[in-house]
């Protein structure tokens, strides 16, 4: 199965690439390296002992994805391509809109030309906004979203609901993430933010590592266990092993969109996951209390009985090995994919 990868160079995509390779899958990447570098690409040729096909293309550029789909005939797409910082998406709306909204129209023109209807669409737990009630399942509504990198998942999955319906046989899967975090066990991929990290756990990374002085936490009086805000977080080989069982089923499905959560189902407050994280790379970790962030929701954790049922898929690994590979991963990469 010749699968097309976009955005296979960034953190879930090169783990992605680690499973569908050994899988047999015969992946080909496109992504435009905004946020990612060939080093990943060459890592995950190390794992794996096979070479990868990459092509360096934007998904908006019409003549560059005419060109991939006229050289190959792609049974089915993993669309990861996308920009995901919350913050910047608020202070710059319309590049989000372009690189994910246009970006994944251009995508579905192309892949509709070529007669490739099959495609696995990374979405997010933020389509679900201020959930209104725990655990997440998939009945509950979406579109409260509080920024526009979210309302981009958001009307991304629309337009994916529409093209579904409109085209014979088309057949989308919407997988929507929680919180993935760690890293492959051989400690050669990982996440690379680059700049100050946005999320939790490279922030925790890198003040074990000592790159960074002192973690804040987000606000301690949320009505959660201990105060600090609850996530699901899941482990990246997980979450790989997640768009297998997805690829796999789109040859068994009906045809129409489906969305699928992707999580543990376990809630785990920030507190705890600095001290898993204290154990695993044996030391204390200094954090202070700041106060609550801006458009942070209380706690979010997902029902993740629908994916065992429909795609056969549920998370195995555990949090002791998301706080050990991440910190494999940080310990022998200071400088991520960068020569240190
Ligand atoms: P990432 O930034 O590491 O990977 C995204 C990749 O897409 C990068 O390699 C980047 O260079 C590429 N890219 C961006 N715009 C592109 C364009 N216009 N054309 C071609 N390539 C482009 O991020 P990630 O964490 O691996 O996330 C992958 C996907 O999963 C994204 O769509 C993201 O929104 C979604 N997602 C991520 C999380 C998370 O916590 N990491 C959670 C929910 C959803
Ligand atoms: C964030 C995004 C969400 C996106 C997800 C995955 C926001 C508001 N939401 O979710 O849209 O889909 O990342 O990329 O940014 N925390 C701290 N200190 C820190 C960083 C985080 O205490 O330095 C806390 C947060 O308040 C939260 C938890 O850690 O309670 C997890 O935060 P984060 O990793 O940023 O993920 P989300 O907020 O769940």
């Amino acid at each position: 199965m010749k699968v097309l990868v976009t955005g296979g160079a960034g953190y879930i995509g090169s783990h992605c690439l680690v499973e569908l390779i050994q899988a047999g899958f015969e992946p080909v990447v496109f992504d435009n390296l905004s946020n990612a570098s060939r080093e990943s690409m060459a890592r995950v040729e190390q794992i794996t002992g096979q070479t990868v096909s990459f092509v360096q293309g934007d998904i908006r550029d019409a003549q560059a994805l005419e060109g991939l789909f006229t050289a190959h005939r792609f049974d089915a797409v993993l669309h990861l391509a996308g920009l995901k910082a919350v913050g910047e998406s608020v202070a710059k709306p319309l590049t989000y809109y372009d690189n994910n909204v246009v970006g994944t129209v251009r995508l579905l023109e192309a892949m509709t030309a070529h007669g490739c209807l099959n495609i696995v669409f990374s979405s997010s737990a933020t389509v679900y906004g201020d959930p209104q009630t725990l655990p997440i399942d998939e009945a509950q509504p979406v579109g409260g979203t509080t920024n526009p990198y979210g309302t981009s998942k958001y009307q991304i999955e629309r337009m994916l609901g529409d093209w579904a319906a409109a085209t014979a046989s088309a057949r989308v899967i919407a997988l929507r993430y929680f919180n993935p975090v760690g890293a492959h066990p051989s400690g050669l991929i990982g996440e690379d933010p680059q700049g100050i990290p946005n999320n939790l756990m490279p922030y925790v990374q890198q003040v074990a590592a000592g790159k960074l002085a002192c973690l804040s936490v987000f606000g301690d009086d949320y009505d959660t266990i201990d105060g600090t805000g609850v996530r699901d977080y899941l482990h990246v080989v997980d979450l790989a092993r997640g768009h297998l069982a997805a690829l796999n089923k789109l040859a068994q499905m009906d045809p129409g969109k489906t969305a699928v959560n992707l999580g543990t189902g376990n809630g785990l407050s920030v507190l705890q996951l600095i001290h898993a994280f204290e154990a695993a790379c044996g030391a204390p970790l200094a954090y202070k209390v700041a106060p609550r962030r801006p458009g942070d929701i209380a706690a979010c954790y997902a029902d993740p009985r629908f994916a065992q049922r429909w795609l056969g898929w549920s998370a195995t690994l555990d949090l002791t090995a998301m706080c050990e590979d991440a910190w494999r991963w940080q310990s022998t990469n200071p400088s991520g994919y960068s020569p240190a």
